[in-house]
């Protein structure tokens, strides 16, 4: 696993490329549409990829070490909260994208586990509906 800080100018490499992927995606794009996509990178102030290169390995099995890089990614979310940040872990469809990964720098074998998005909130981060503790956790041996 590794990271890597986005700014400029891999950033306008990174954003002409996803642009550039949605317009081969499609082509009859407007350039609003565009320019959004362009933007999707640019959107905080500091952007970190974080990149999973798990591979054979004779003591790790590949599964942990693609655990690894989601850990990373959410302690980099975590951290930055504690600093009073805001932050947001996102991969959306680029970091699906061949051509955007190779602009990235990234190798056949590497893979996006997330770009984390960071910068200070415009307002205080309103939390969602989550399920009930009892709906996605048991107490294992306890008898129902
Ligand atoms: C691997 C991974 C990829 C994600 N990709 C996206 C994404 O592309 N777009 C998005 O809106 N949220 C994405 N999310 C979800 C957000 O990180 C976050 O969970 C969501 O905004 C809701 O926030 P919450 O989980 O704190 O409620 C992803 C989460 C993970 C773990």
């Amino acid at each position: 696993m590794r990271g890597f800080a986005i700014t400029a100018p891999r950033i306008c490499v990174a954003c002409a490329a996803i642009a550039a992927a949605f317009v081969a995606k499609y082509p009859d794009a407007t350039p609003d549409q565009i320019e959004f996509e362009r933007r999707r990178l640019a959107r905080a102030p500091l952007v970190i990829a974080v990149v999973s290169r798990a591979a054979p390995h004779v003591k790790i099995p590949e599964w942990e070490q693609v655990l690894s890089a989601g850990a990373a990614a959410m302690s980099l979310v975590l951290a930055a909260h504690a600093l009073g940040y805001a932050a947001s872990w996102i991969t959306e469809w680029y970091a699906y994208d061949r051509g955007v990964l190779d602009a990235l720098g990234l190798k056949e074998n590497e893979r996006i586990a997330g770009f984390v998005h960071i910068g200070r909130p415009a307002q205080p981060p309103e939390d969602r509906p989550r399920p009930p503790l009892e709906e996605i956790a048991t107490r294992f041996g306890r008898d129902e």
